[in-house]
């Protein structure tokens, strides 16, 4: 677990970075980085690797925040099945980094018939050095639903971060199922501590970082492609085969309840590695990350409007900016119907 005069883990679902007044605080999310670290993937792996490298030295980021799929122990792609192996080489990695990172599971680092499961590799994770993660509570859906507080000197919290668990699949396990999402039980819990922290601050404004985009996100797209005026665009596109969004077949109420308690202003996905898109629906602005991915989509490697990172700034005046960083010189923002 990470550890710094800054950082201190409050409970087993709570840990506060104290940063200084008058700063800014720069997060980096990074995506879908999809790593093998099989005989199959070794060519991949090393542009990922190299790609993550490029990302960090161009955003300085304070913080990294992993948006799931992070590992990939699919055989036919890497070789391996091995995840526990896959997990404790990309700690490795990132820890030679020296800056904290935290992370939320996507629907491939537990793949099915690979070797370990959520709560072994939550394990591991908790033994890098500069990673902060922790299983939160045992009796909620998912492993990994906690928060990280922005505070300040006096312990004040300046903005929360919640990282959830979105799930892998629905009834049944695999992929065929289709996607699972958000359960009640973490929304109820989420928003149950969303309410005590805006006890304390009625203005507070918090972050979610989860892998799977909602259903809402879809829905505001479309109607921004309709030109409905409600739906603001930011940034990116929509890049997918037939506009894919991959989302559940199962209505999840977490965004309609992240309305109704008004603390989440922004939320963080991965998942559809060709998304860049950024929009504000319903007081939300919903962001798809720049990924990584070289190795989990066919034909990915040869695509690069796609890859980077997305960085999110918390000025000293405590306005928020997300921005695309681009991996190479070219990005795709045609969006039609777009309003900025
Ligand atoms: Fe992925
Ligand atoms: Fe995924």
């Amino acid at each position: 677990m990470y550890r710094s005069d800054q950082f201190k883990q409050v409970d087993d679902e709570t840990f506060t970075i104290s940063i200084p007044r008058g700063a800014e605080f720069r997060i980096l999310q990074l995506t879908d980085l999809h790593l093998g670290f099989g005989p199959l993937s070794r060519g991949m792996d090393r542009l990922a690797l190299e790609a993550v490298r490029t990302i960090i030295g161009k955003t300085n980021p304070h913080l990294i925040v992993l948006t799931g799929d992070s590992i990939f122990p699919f055989l036919p792609k890497t070789g391996t099945r091995n995840n526990g192996k896959q997990a404790k080489r990309l700690i490795e990695f990132l820890d030679g980094f020296q800056l904290p990172y935290t992370l939320v599971f996507g629907n491939h680092d537990c793949e099915l018939l690979s070797t370990c499961g959520k709560e072994e590799l939550a394990e591991l994770y908790k033994q890098g050095r500069y990673c902060i993660f922790a299983e939160g509570r045992k009796d909620l859906t998912g492993v990994g639903n906690f928060l990280i507080e922005l505070v300040d000197e006096a312990g004040n919290v300046l903005l929360p971060l919640v990282l959830l668990d979105s799930n892998m699949y629905g009834e049944g396990g695999w992929f065929f199922s289709g996607f699972d999402g958000i359960h009640d039980d973490q929304v109820d819990w989420c928003m149950e501590r969303l309410t005590a922290l805006r006890q304390d601050d009625p203005d507070i404004k918090a972050m979610a970082f989860f892998h799977m985009p909602l259903r809402e996100f879809k829905e505001a797209y479309e109607k921004m492609k309709l030109g409905d005026r409600a739906v603001l665009y930011r940034h990116g596109s929509i890049a997918e085969r037939d506009e894919y969004f991959g989302i559940s077949k199962f209505k999840s109420s977490f965004f309609d309840r992240a309305v109704e308690n008004g603390v989440i202003q922004w939320m963080f996905c991965g998942h559809d590695h060709l998304n860049t898109l950024s929009l504000v629906y319903k007081g939300i602005q919903m962001t798809y990350g720049m990924s990584v991915d070289y190795l989990g989509y066919q034909t990915i490697r040869k695509s690069y409007i796609q890859r980077g990172g997305t960085l999110i700034t918390r000025r000293a005046d405590g306005r928020v900016d997300i921005a695309m960083v681009p991996l190479g010189p070219v990005v795709s923002t045609r969006v039609r119907g777009a309003k900025g």
